[in-house]
């Protein structure tokens, strides 16, 4: 089933974008075996330990387990492009224990490297000098043993750098440091263990959802929004794509909203009407305010559109040849083709060839029956020579040429010609359909206009061949 999946899911991979597998322990090594297949060994970029429980399970039977794993690959990791991460000067690491004159947090490390290697006056000769300690004297950096080391700086670093330099008067005498400081290391490369008060454990997510809605079961296995916002803040920027193909309650398209990125989700089950809609929607119209909500400041706005898909219109026959599916019953399949044609759906109650129209006098209608001369005869009297139509069947005889007022198209091939069903570039073009907008009153509206999209408006969209319309 995976396979199957991912590789689609490279194929749809900006070529600078990364994929993010959550799984638990028991999937999680033959997940990474298989993306090592699909997205190659060197695009592997992390595994990341996400502390999905904030506290033991005394009920386990051996382990209560902590933690769950977020595999991480690169479509190409040479182009890879993930962002560092912002230092907070509120979640300053301990190791920053001592605090300037100006407020900024720091450490000391000693000026004399310490490497085991390469830390002798021989392997680095330039960074043996003497520098002057406060009380005068100068000092040379000396190993514990008593030979030559060498500083870590050059002399000209030292120069430009003094004011970091901070002396210590040790057993051994004055021995220079020199600070680190917190806020230099803003944007620091994301670690790969993240714990639940950084990023939230399932029962923050739990708690989400309830304050979301009070009187839905909540989703059995939701993430916090903190964890994909950090997921998100690395792998993408502001107005990028975000897919979710397995969208379960919908937190990711609710964090891509509430962070300014583009969205698409995907969910089989029927919590996408029960969970997810319901949940957008409040996105929308500002009405959520957990989750990361106050911490991106908020207030709604934006929209989404809705598509109920289709099975696919063709699929391959014992013969492996290409063959519309037995699931489409009549007007689905003159719907679906009609949006292929370029044609509008307007089947005719009263003429059994008119399907829809692309002009007043153009029509289109749609049959998976084999037709013959008579066939052919009978529908170019009814059409006459003021009209056209096209008509899309599964195959004919005779010679349609002998009717100049019909054009005749196997629907296989028209539809595989413009759909390209089953093949690599899959271009069937949803941009094409029409959008309805709701007026501002509904609840999906939101403040008018930013980078967010926020033009208040939930785009109901016509299912794209079958029935029903919602959103
Ligand atoms: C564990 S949830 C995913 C949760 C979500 N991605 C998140 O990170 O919070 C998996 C979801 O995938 C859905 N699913 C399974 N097979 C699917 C398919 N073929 N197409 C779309 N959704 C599918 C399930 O209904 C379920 O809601």
């Amino acid at each position: 089933m995976m396979r199957n999946r991912l590789e689609l899911l490279r194929r749809l991979l900006s070529e600078n974008g990364s994929i993010w597998i959550t799984l638990d322990d028991n999937e999680h090594a033959y997940a990474k075996v298989l993306c090592d297949e699909v997205f190659g060994r060197s695009n592997f970029i992390a595994n990341v330990i996400w502390e999905k429980a904030d506290s033991p399970r005394m009920d386990a039977e051996f382990f209560s387990i902590r933690h769950d794993n977020v595999l991480v690959y690169a479509k190409d990791r040479t182009l890879a492009r993930l962002n560092r991460m912002e230092s907070d000067q509120d979640e300053v690491p301990t190791h920053y224990n001592k605090t300037d004159e100006l407020g900024r947090r720091y450490y000391l490390k000693p000026l004399r490297a310490m490497s085991s290697r390469d830390d002798t006056r021989e392997a680095r000769p330039s960074m043996y000098y003497g520098i002057t300690a406060p009380d005068g004297a100068v000092v040379f950096p000396k190993k514990p043993d008593g030979s030559d080391g060498r500083w870590r700086w050059g002399r000209e670093k030292y120069e430009a750098e003094q004011e970091r330099v901070e002396w210590i008067d040790g057993r051994s005498g004055w021995a220079p440091y020199y600070r680190i400081y917190a806020d230099t290391a803003a944007a620091r490369p994301p670690e790969t263990i993240w714990s639940h008060p950084e990023v939230g454990s399932n029962r923050t997510a739990m708690a989400e959802q309830k304050a979301l809605a009070e009187d839905v079961e909540p989703f059995s296995t939701p993430k916090p929004e903190a964890l994909l916002r950090r997921i998100l803040e690395i792998a993408t920027d502001s107005g990028d794509w975000v897919l979710d193909s397995f969208a379960g309650s919908g937190t990711t398209g609710a964090v891509a909203h509430k962070m300014g990125r583009r969205w698409i989700m995907v969910e089989l089950g029927e919590h996408c009407h029960t969970h997810i809609i319901p949940r957008l929607r409040k996105v929308i119209d500002g009405t959520d305010q957990g989750g990361i909500s106050k911490a991106v400041e908020w207030q709604g706005g934006g929209g989404f559109r809705y598509f109920r898909l289709a099975p696919s219109l063709l699929e391959k026959d014992k013969y492996d040849t290409w063959v519309v599916n037995p699931q489409y019953n009549g007007e689905m399949l003159a719907e679906a083709m009609c949006r292929h044609e370029g044609f509008t759906y307007a089947p005719s109650d009263t003429v059994y060839w008119q399907h829809g129209h692309s002009t007043e006098r153009d029509f289109i209608y749609v049959t998976t029956q084999t037709l013959n001369q008579d066939h052919l005869a009978a529908l170019s009297d009814e059409v006459g020579p003021e009209r056209t139509l096209l008509i899309c069947c599964s195959a004919w005889r005779g010679n349609p040429n002998s009717f100049p007022n019909l054009t005749l198209k196997k629907i296989p091939n028209a539809v595989l010609n413009r759909c390209e069903w089953g093949r690599d570039d899959y271009s069937l073009e949803i941009r094409e359909l029409p959008v309805l907008e709701i007026p501002s009153a509904t609840a999906e509206e939101g403040p008018s206009g930013d980078a967010r999209g926020r033009s208040g408006r939930v785009a109901v969209q016509p299912t794209l061949f079958g029935a029903g319309t919602e959103g």
